[in-house]
C-alpha cells in the first residue's frame, strides 16, 4: 500500500491539484536518472515506474476526468430517466431546481455541466455559472453574499451568437450535503428570494443529509451506481483514445477496485497507463497498483478461520500484513465475499458483517489494523465454528 502511495505521488494521481503541476513538472523528470533506485533488486521494476517520459507527456498529463467528461447531455451513460428530463429542460420550456444524488463517479457534476453547455454554449458558461463545492467557504455568510452578488444582475436571454438562451443564471452547489442545517436553512431564503433569475442545481451523495424544504423545492434525480458493462465500455473507449493497451482482465480488475465510482476507474486508469507506459497494462499491474488484495488471499483467510486454529489465523493474518494489504480495503473485500458466499445462512453472514462494521469503524479511530483483522478473524472462526 505504501508503495502505491509513493508511486502514485510520483506519477501525480490524476487529481485537479497534481494535474495543474504535472506541466510545470515534466521537464525536470525528464533530467532524472530512469531507475536511480539504490536496491539492486526492485530496480527493473523502479526504472519501469521512473523513466523519463515520451514527447505527449504533456498532453497525456490533463486529467482524463475532465478530457472525457461528457459534453453534451446525450453522452450521459446509463442515467436515462434524468437524461430524458434533462432534454426536455434543453428544450426551454421546463428548469426546475435539481437535486441530483446518489453514488460519487455516476455522472452528477457531468449532467448539469453538460446542460449548461448546451443551454448557453461555452462562452457564456463562466458568467452564467457559479460552482461552489465543499474546499470553497460555505458558512452561511459566503454563501449569501456570492450567491447575492451572482444571481443580481438579470441575464439576458440571447447568447453572443444571436442563439436564444434562457434568461436566468445556473448556481451548482456540489457536495451539498457538507452544508450544515443552518447553511441549508439560509439557502432556503435565498431560493425563495432570487428564483425569478437564479436556478440552483444541489448535487449530493446522500439525500438524506439535505434538509426537507430544501428537498421539496427540486425536481429531485437519483443516480444509479453504473453498472460493470457501461464502466467497460467507457474505459475501453478511453483506453483506445488514449492508446493505451490493457488486457480485458486487467479492466474487470480495475473495475472492481474503483467499486462503481467511473470517476475513480478513470483515474486509475491514467495512473497506470503513465507508470506503465508503452507496455500491456496485464491485471497484475492493476491488483499491484491498486492495493486489492487478490481474491485468493481473502478465500483462504476465511478457509483459514473455519480450521478453527486461532494460531494458524494469526500466521496467516501477519503476514497479509506484511504483504503491506490495508486492513480496511481487506474488510471490503471480506464482505463482499461473505455477502455472495451460498454456503453461509443468514444468521452467520449477519454475525460477521456486524463485527466487519465495527471494525472497520474502529480503525477511523485509529485503531491498530492487526488487532481490528484479527477481532474479525474471530468473528468469523466463531460463525463458522
Ligand atoms: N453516466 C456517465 N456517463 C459517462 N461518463 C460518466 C458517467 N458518470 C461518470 N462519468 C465519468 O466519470 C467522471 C466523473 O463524473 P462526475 O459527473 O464528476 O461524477 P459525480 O459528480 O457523480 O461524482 C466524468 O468525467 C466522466 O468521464
Ligand atoms: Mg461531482
Amino acid at each position: 500500500m505504501d508503495k502505491f502511495l509513493q508511486k502514485g505521488k510520483t506519477s501525480g494521481s490524476g487529481d485537479a491539484s497534481s494535474s495543474k503541476t504535472t506541466k510545470r513538472n515534466s521537464p525536470s523528470k525528464k533530467d532524472s536518472q530512469p531507475g536511480a533506485s539504490t536496491s539492486g533488486k526492485s530496480e527493473s521494476q523502479f526504472s519501469k515506474f521512473f523513466a523519463p517520459k515520451s514527447t505527449n507527456a504533456v498532453k497525456k498529463s490533463l486529467p482524463w476526468v475532465d478530457k472525457y467528461r461528457p459534453k453534451s447531455v446525450e453522452e450521459i451513460a446509463f442515467q436515462t430517466d434524468v437524461v430524458a428530463v434533462l432534454r426536455n429542460a434543453l428544450k426551454g420550456n421546463e428548469f426546475p431546481h435539481f437535486l441530483f444524488y446518489g453514488p460519487p463517479g455516476t455522472g452528477k457534476t457531468s449532467a448539469i455541466l453538460a446542460v449548461c453547455r448546451e443551454l448557453f454554449g461555452m462562452e457564456l458558461m463562466k458568467e452564467r455559472i457559479l460552482e461552489l463545492n465543499a474546499s470553497d467557504e460555505r458558512g452561511i455568510g459566503v454563501v449569501r453574499e456570492k450567491v447575492k452578488t451572482f444571481a443580481q444582475y438579470s441575464s439576458s436571454p440571447v447568447r453572443p451568437d444571436g442563439k436564444p438562451c434562457p434568461p436566468f443564471k445556473v448556481i451548482i452547489l456540489d457536495e451539498a450535503d457538507s452544508m450544515t442545517q443552518a447553511a441549508q436553512a439560509a439557502l432556503r431564503r435565498i431560493m425563495e428570494k432570487e428564483s425569478k433569475n437564479t436556478r440552483f442545481c444541489l448535487i449530493c451523495n446522500y439525500v438524506s443529509k439535505i434538509i426537507e424544504p430544501l428537498v421539496s423545492r427540486c425536481a429531485r434525480f437519483r443516480f444509479k451506481p453504473l453498472p460493470t458493462s457501461v464502466m467497460k465500455e467507457r474505459l475501453q473507449y478511453i483506453a483506445a483514445q488514449e492508446n493505451v493497451k490493457i488486457e480485458s482482465k486487467a479492466l474487470d480488475a480495475l473495475i472492481g477496485a474503483a467499486d462503481g465510482d467511473l470517476r475513480r476507474a478513470v483515474t486509475l486508469l491514467q495512473s497506470i497507463s503513465r507508470l506503465m507506459k508503452d507496455e500491456q497494462i496485464t491485471k497484475d499491474d492493476v491488483l499491484e497498483l491498486t492495493g486489492y488484495i487478490p481474491d485468493e488471499e481473502i478465500i483462504t483467510l476465511v478457509d483459514t478461520c473455519k480450521l478453527g486454529n486461532y494460531d494458524h489465523v494469526q500466521a496467516f493474518v501477519q503476514q497479509l500484513i506484511y504483504a503491506g494489504y490495508g486492513a480496511g480495503q481487506l474488510f471490503s473485500q471480506l464482505e463482499k465475499q461473505i455477502l455472495e458466499n451460498d454456503n453461509l445462512s443468514g444468521d452467520q453472514k449477519a454475525s460477521i458483517i456486524e463485527r466487519i462494521a465495527i471494525a472497520d469503524h474502529r480503525l477511523m479511530d485509529g485503531a491498530d489494523e492487526f488487532l481490528q483483522i484479527m477481532d474479525v478473524g474471530g468473528a468469523v472462526m466463531t460463525a463458522l465454528a
